[in-house]
């Protein structure tokens, strides 16, 4: 860490140039190789990719589409050796079949077939798979005992916590309402300290069809923006139809835990972490050895929380953690003008959430987390997305990526914005105690173009012409300490003029708040997974939906990208070969630290 008032860039790489092209770049002196790309086959008997002739049950035994969180998971401590555990978050079907009848445009299913939802569901969810280096670069060990996909469409979960068995979310499938099949569009997620995998259910709204009128919870519903009609889903299986299983969107929406090395192990939905639309999962040990976990809940105007567990971590017999999400207190924050942020408790019988106000019990205030803390006076953020705690020096790093809706009546001092097309980045100075119930917080950097007054960006003005970046949406604390961002732009690239990338951002001392670009996405693309092998040697990024966003102002394209006219065949560049979602592993020639 550098002591304050010292100058020194921590990032010693020459950055690269704000622009958009067909492929990725990094900085000079590093080599970013594909890792794994969408169809990869996970297990020896699995079928080779045929995007042409795709089936369900082939797609179940390959990589899954749009990779975002990446975790990596040492095998025998070895950090040339481990487990990648990659959430898949959605489905383009525009990209991934041919002969849909020109793109979809939202809510219009033309073209989708029972197989094609089939697909559709193994191509989401995780995949775990085993990562090897050798002779300096990075492989997947294809028939490795540890490969696993985990899917909406057959991987059983358990429902643990308050919620587990309640009425509200048992189905005609699961009386019991503990058993859940799968998992729905896992954005960013987390590692504990004892090695399990934390995956965060975020936008589930938007698999759900049906007519909410008549739903006994249609005002809970709303608050959710359930039923979302993204998807078909609905149309040829049940679960997905509010008007046929009520209470299914209440099983979704969740933080769940996942047990990499044991590959026949149950994911876990931990209730006590409450629901809504989970972007990631940071923990960090707390001053007396329990667990935090921040989170934050990614639409326009809500929430940043965090859970405290009851009992503290036993960092010597991972067993031992097994049922230590499932006690705890969940807290949302309110932050106020004087830098104070105020954690306040979602607790059934504490303030207004008690019976009368339709809270009839714990159940009920995390089922309903958002109207809970709604009810608490929480403050509404500019789409709160990933958050990473440094443990070095307890700031708690919070990106609200943007919000277009915020009105400048709506401005407040933690949202200093109206408009807020490129996003900020807060920090929450913890100073370690992150059990408090106040901390403290500050604007680390106001995003977008600093040399265009009406942008109101604020950066270090040691940040150079590609140095600042739009809309932060992954982030990652390597083990020095030193924050990175990458960011999600969706379709305000050409606002900004560069494609999403990775930027590294100093925090401390007179260089605090400067960026500095590291990586950048081909076209179309946005820039997941930021993951850090422990010793920094190599960063482990995610190329989620290449093609897909704003393609159509790239370089004459036309209108959106489909199957046969994307506007990048990256990472292939091959004719009749679809973009694909891949991994790709950054390392620096010759070895050594990252950056
Ligand atoms: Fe899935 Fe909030 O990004
Ligand atoms: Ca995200
Ligand atoms: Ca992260
Ligand atoms: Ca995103």
């Amino acid at each position: 860490i550098a002591a304050e008032g010292e100058a020194s860039d921590r990032f010693g790489f020459d950055e690269i140039a704000h622009g958009v092209d067909t492929t990725h770049h990094v900085a000079a002196g590093h080599d970013a190789d594909i890792l794994i790309r969408w169809g990869d086959p996970l297990f020896a008997g699995a079928p080779a990719f045929n995007p042409h002739n795709q089936s369900a049950d082939a797609q179940e035994q390959q990589f899954g589409y749009n990779n975002d969180y990446v975790g990596f998971v040492p095998l025998e401590g070895r950090f040339d050796h481990g487990l990648l555990v990659v959430n898949h978050e959605y489905t383009n079907e525009e990209l991934m079949f041919p002969g849909l009848p020109g793109p979809q445009d939202e809510h219009d299913f033309t073209g989708i077939t029972r197989e094609m939802v089939e697909i559709e569901k193994a191509a989401h969810g995780l995949s775990v798979v085993e990562v090897k280096r050798e002779g300096g670069k990075w492989h997947y060990v294809r028939d490795s005992r540890y490969n696993r996909r985990i899917t909406p469409r057959s991987t059983a979960m358990t429902l643990s916590g308050p919620v587990a068995g309640h009425q509200r979310v048992r189905t005609s499938a699961d009386a019991e309402g503990r058993r859940v099949i799968g998992t729905l569009n896992n954005c960013a997620g987390g590692t504990t300290p004892w090695g399990t995998i934390l995956t965060c259910e975020e936008n589930f709204h938007g698999y759900f069809l049906g007519d909410a009128e008549f739903h006994p919870e249609k005002d809970k519903l709303a608050r959710y923006g359930v039923p979302g009609m993204s998807y078909a889903w609905g149309r040829f299986d049940s679960r997905f139809d509010i008007g046929q299983e009520p209470n299914e969107p209440n099983r979704f929406g969740w933080v769940v835990e996942i047990d990499p090395l044991d590959p026949t192990s149950t994911p876990i939905k931990r209730t006590a972490l409450g629901r809504f639309k989970h972007e990631g999962a940071a923990s960090v040990l707390t001053e007396d050895g329990r667990l935090a976990v921040y989170m934050g809940d990614d639409q326009r105007f809500d929430y940043v929380y965090k859970f405290v567990s009851r009992d503290v971590v036993d960092r010597a017999d991972p067993a031992a953690n097994r049922e230590l999400l499932d006690h705890g207190t969940l807290y949302v924050a309110r932050f106020d003008e004087d830098g104070t942020v105020t954690w306040l408790p979602l607790v059934h019988g504490e303030g207004p959430l008690t019976a009368e106000n339709g809270f009839a019990s714990q159940a009920d205030v995390l089922i309903d987390t958002r109207l809970a803390a709604d009810a608490l006076g929480a403050t509404p953020m500019d789409r709160p997305e990933d958050i990473e705690a440094n443990p070095e020096t307890g700031e708690v790093y919070v990106m609200l990526t943007n919000n277009d809706k915020r009105t400048g009546e709506q401005v407040d001092a933690v949202n200093p914005r109206g408009d807020n097309v490129f996003g900020h980045v807060l920090e929450i100075v913890t100073e370690g105690r992150h059990t408090a119930t106040q901390n403290r917080w500050e604007v680390l950097v106001k995003c977008g173009d600093p040399a265009r007054g009406e942008v109101g960006a604020m950066w270090n003005p040691a940040t150079s012409e590609n140095g600042w970046f739009a809309s932060p949406d992954n982030c990652a604390v390597d083990a020095r300490g030193r924050l990175w961002v990458t960011t999600d732009q969706g379709g305000n690239w050409p606002k900004s003029g560069t494609a999403d990338g990775v930027w590294a951002m100093e925090t401390q001392g007179e260089r605090r708040g400067t960026g500095k670009m590291f990586f950048r996405v081909p076209v179309g693309a946005e820039m997941c997974g930021p993951c850090f092998t422990p010793d920094d040697t190599t960063l482990f990024v995610a190329v989620q939906h290449p093609a897909a966003d704003g393609a159509e102002d790239f370089d004459g394209h036309q209108g959106r990208s489909s199957f046969e006219t994307p506007a990048t065949r990256w990472p292939d560049f091959e004719d009749g070969m679809p973009p694909r979602p891949s991994v790709v592993a950054i390392t620096r020639q010759g070895g050594g630290v990252i950056g």
